[in-house]
């Protein structure tokens, strides 16, 4: 344990490194790469980048506040209907992190979007499976047209609509004055060094990764959230008293005023527990 924890701690310190991913990332990206010069780098951008989300004229919670506006229309819409709260809520985490990274919020009926939500359903689907593990397993099917490929092939969609988007950036940026993450790794890649690992293909996979880190998360975070209060409906009241009252006066709910919600804040932290 001193071995692989202490001594050899650079050894152990990343993931575990999987064939079929790797083939597919091309050891790009955030995620899932290795523990290295690349990813020290890159991990370390993108925190501070998202960390300092003054990018644009706007904010982390603005872009989320706004987000909700379409959110609670589409439960007002779908009122005595039901809905899957699953899409909504995986919509509104898409176009919430498609705001950072690229300055866009897409209708919910966007056929690209839909696309790019039915290409990463179909690879983690691939990933978790027993096609992947058989890629791993036997060199011989690697370029058979096995349905692994799916896989590469929907990576490339992702990473050539990320071209496109890429692209569009490059034509309307102003240097220094980044509008998102695209446009703050566009001035990084600008003022790089020689040493540096920043490039046009990390660029696209690392907005990948992050696109898939942030959605699947939230949103199943929020339906989890969704669950709790439908089984708990006397927790789900006193949540609401508690927002009614902190709303008295005001349009909207702020981040700052979960200092005076002790009963949410608890709640959230017990929701965090059950995932
Ligand atoms: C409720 C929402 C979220 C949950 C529950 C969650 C959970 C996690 C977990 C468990 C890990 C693995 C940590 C590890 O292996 O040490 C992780 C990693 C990561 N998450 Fe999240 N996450 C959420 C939201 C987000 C969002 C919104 C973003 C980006 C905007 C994000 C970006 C990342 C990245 C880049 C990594 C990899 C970090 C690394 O390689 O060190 N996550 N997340």
């Amino acid at each position: 344990m001193k071995e692989a924890i202490v001594v050899k701690a650079t050894d152990f310190a990343g993931r575990p490194q999987d064939l079929f991913i790797n083939d597919v990332t091309q050891r790009k990206g955030v995620v899932m790469v290795d523990y290295g010069p690349m990813w020290r780098e890159h991990r370390r951008f993108a925190l501070k980048t998202l960390r300092n989300f003054g990018l644009g004229k706007k904010s982390m919670e603005d872009r989320i506040l706004e987000e909700i506006q379409h959110t609670v229309k589409t439960l007002e819409k779908n009122s005595g209907q039901t809905l899957s709260p699953q899409v909504m809520f995986h919509n509104a985490a898409s176009n919430i992190i498609c705001q950072v990274l690229f300055g866009k919020r897409y209708k919910y009926d966007d056929q690209t979007i839909k696309l790019i939500v039915r290409c990463f359903a179909e690879m983690t689907k691939i990933a978790n499976g027993p096609w992947a593990m058989l890629y791993d397993s036997i060199p011989l099917i690697r370029h058979l047209p096995l349905p692994f490929n799916k896989a590469f092939e929907n990576m490339e969609i992702f990473l050539s609509h990320a071209r496109c988007l890429v692209n569009e950036h490059k034509k309307t940026r102003v240097s220094g004055e980044p509008r998102d993450f695209v446009d703050c790794y566009l001035d990084e890649l600008e003022n790089k060094n020689d040493e540096s690992m920043f490039s046009e293909e990390q660029l696209r996979r690392i907005s990948f990764d992050l696109y898939v880190a942030a959605t699947d998360t939230t949103s199943n975070t929020l339906l989890t959230a969704f669950l709790y209060l439908m089984n708990y409906p006397h927790i789900q009241e006193q949540c609401q008293k508690e927002i009614d009252q902190v709303l008295e006066g005001k349009d909207r709910v702020t981040f700052e005023d979960r200092l005076s919600m002790p009963y949410m804040q608890v709640h959230c932290d017990v929701i965090i527990y059950c995932l």
